[in-house]
């Protein structure tokens, strides 16, 4: 069982289903028309359970796999590819969920999802890869999501929902003053696909101070860093997708930002209806 998330959780997952559907109906059309073939890919697919609150409030939320699995209308996908790579929660995955839809084409992989998106990357590139046309999520808790894997999924035919840590993640490892452990930077060019100078510049400024002994070189995080690292992550999406949508932004109860949500295409319908349904669930946030 996973054990994280609030609200937001439960909204992200229905912002998904929400897409999928919708995206399935499209591609319904299509599909019998070009011999194309649907893929889901979960490159974080969990125990398939989520257990939220604690011991004595405690709710159970049905994950992505099997809200997705539960498509049937307008169609199902034409296989599913899950990805988990903690082997408790893999083989939970399938006891508890795979195992009751014997009737679909499901994979489920106990590996790391930034291989699997490079496998996928160079499969969707060959003679039957190209018959594939794929709605991937991508659902990290934290900054696992290397830079270089959404590299690989640039000018393919892939939908992809990405969670980004902005709040959980980036804006931690950005310390007050600027002195951040090798480790992390390392994390931090990594996850942004930046090197240390441009990530220093981006979020830091500096300013010169007189004191007794001469000038003294002092360094500032800016302002809104959170924001400031959810934009930089949208341009750099930009960067390698046409479509880009606006975030859905995942707040916890007191109302700090944790995440950032966006949907990334290379289709602009695609983009439109995403920016739809994200539109709806920030307002009723
Ligand atoms: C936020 S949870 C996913 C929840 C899931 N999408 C759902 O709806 O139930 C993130 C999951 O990713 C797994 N994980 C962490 N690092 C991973 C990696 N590098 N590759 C694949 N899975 C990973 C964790 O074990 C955890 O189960």
């Amino acid at each position: 069982m996973n054990k994280f998330g609030g609200d937001w959780t439960e909204a992200k997952i229905e912002i998904l289903v929400e897409y999928a559907k919708a995206y399935l109906t499209i591609m319904d059309k299509f599909a019998d028309r070009f011999g194309w073939k649907l893929l889901y890919f979960d490159g974080f697919a969990g125990s398939g359970f989520i257990k939220k609150g604690n011991d004595e409030n405690q709710k159970i939320i049905i994950g992505a796999t099997k809200r997705i699995l539960d498509i049937d209308e307008p169609r199902p996908f034409d296989r599913y590819y899950f990805v988990e790579k903690e082997i408790e929660k893999a083989d939970e995955l399938i006891e508890k969920v795979v195992q009751n839809y014997n009737h679909k084409t499901i994979n489920v992989v106990n590996t790391d999802c930034n291989e699997k998106i490079q496998s996928m990357s160079e499969f969707l590139k060959t003679q039957k890869g190209k018959k594939y046309r794929v709605l991937a999520y991508i659902d990290p808790c934290g900054m696992q999501v290397n830079w270089k894997s959404l590299i690989a999924l640039q000018e393919l035919k892939v939908d992809a929902w990405i969670l980004v840590p902005t709040g959980m993640g980036v804006n931690r490892l950005l310390k007050k003053d600027g002195r951040i452990s090798d480790a992390w930077i390392m994390r931090l060019e990594t996850f942004l696909g930046m090197p240390k100078k441009e990530i220093l510049d981006y979020f830091y400024s500096q300013t010169i101070v007189p004191t007794l002994f001469g000038d003294e070189v002092v360094t500032n995080k800016e302002e809104k860093a959170i924001e400031r690292s959810a934009e930089l992550y949208q341009k750099r999406l930009k960067e390698l997708f046409t479509f880009v949508t606006n975030p859905y932004i995942l707040k916890n109860k007191s109302n700090s930002i944790m995440f950032h949500f966006y949907m990334v295409s290379n289709n602009k319908t695609a983009r439109k209806i995403a920016n739809d349904i994200i539109e709806k669930y920030n307002t009723s946030n």
